[in-house]
C-alpha cells in the first residue's frame, strides 16, 4: 500500500558548485515529489558530524563531514507517495560508478563522496533528518 511521506534531500556541495539545483529540483517534481520546503545553508563540521553521527565509525567519517561543510548545500522537504524508497531509487546506489541508468548520481556524481545528493534510507530516520535542518 503506497502512502504520502515526506524525505529529506541534501544537494551536496559539489552538485551546488556546477548549479545542479534547479535540474536536480525539476527531477523530483517530475517524479511526482513535491519540494515542500528547501534552503541554502553552509553548515559548520560540528553540525556535519551531529547529522552523520551514524556513520562515526567508519573510516570515510572525517572526510564526509569535512566535505559537507566545506561550501554551500540546499537541504529539501520531498512529499509524495512513498516518497523514501522513491527518492532512493531516483539518487541511484552510492557509488555513482555503480548507479542505475538516469538517476541522479548516474547523471550528476563525480565519485563516492562526491555523489551529488543525500536522501534519508527510511521513514524514522527522514523525520529525524527533516527536524535537524527544519526546526519548527
Ligand atoms: O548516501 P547513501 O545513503 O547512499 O550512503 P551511506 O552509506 O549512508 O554513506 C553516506 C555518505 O558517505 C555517502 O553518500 C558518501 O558520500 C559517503 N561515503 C564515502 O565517502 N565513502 C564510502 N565508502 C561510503 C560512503
Ligand atoms: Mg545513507
Amino acid at each position: 500500500m503506497s502512502k504520502i511521506e515526506q524525505t529529506l534531500s541534501i544537494i551536496k556541495p559539489d552538485a551546488v558548485e556546477r548549479n545542479l539545483i534547479d535540474e536536480i529540483k525539476n527531477i523530483y517534481t517530475k517524479n511526482n515529489l513535491a519540494i515542500k520546503d528547501s534552503k541554502k545553508i553552509h553548515i559548520t563540521k560540528e553540525e556535519a558530524a551531529e547529522f552523520y553521527k551514524v556513520h562515526q565509525s567508519k573510516p570515510f567519517y572525517n572526510d564526509l563531514c569535512t566535505y559537507l561543510s566545506s561550501s554551500p548545500i540546499v537541504v529539501i522537504i520531498l512529499e509524495g507517495e512513498d516518497a523514501v524508497s522513491k527518492n532512493r531509487k531516483i539518487m541511484g546506489s552510492t557509488n555513482p560508478k555503480d548507479a542505475e541508468e538516469k538517476t541522479i548520481r548516474k547523471l550528476y556524481g563525480i565519485s563516492i563522496d562526491k555523489n551529488s545528493v543525500h536522501g534519508s534510507d527510511s521513514v524514522e530516520n527522514a523525520k529525524k533528518e527533516i527536524k535537524f535542518f527544519f526546526k519548527n
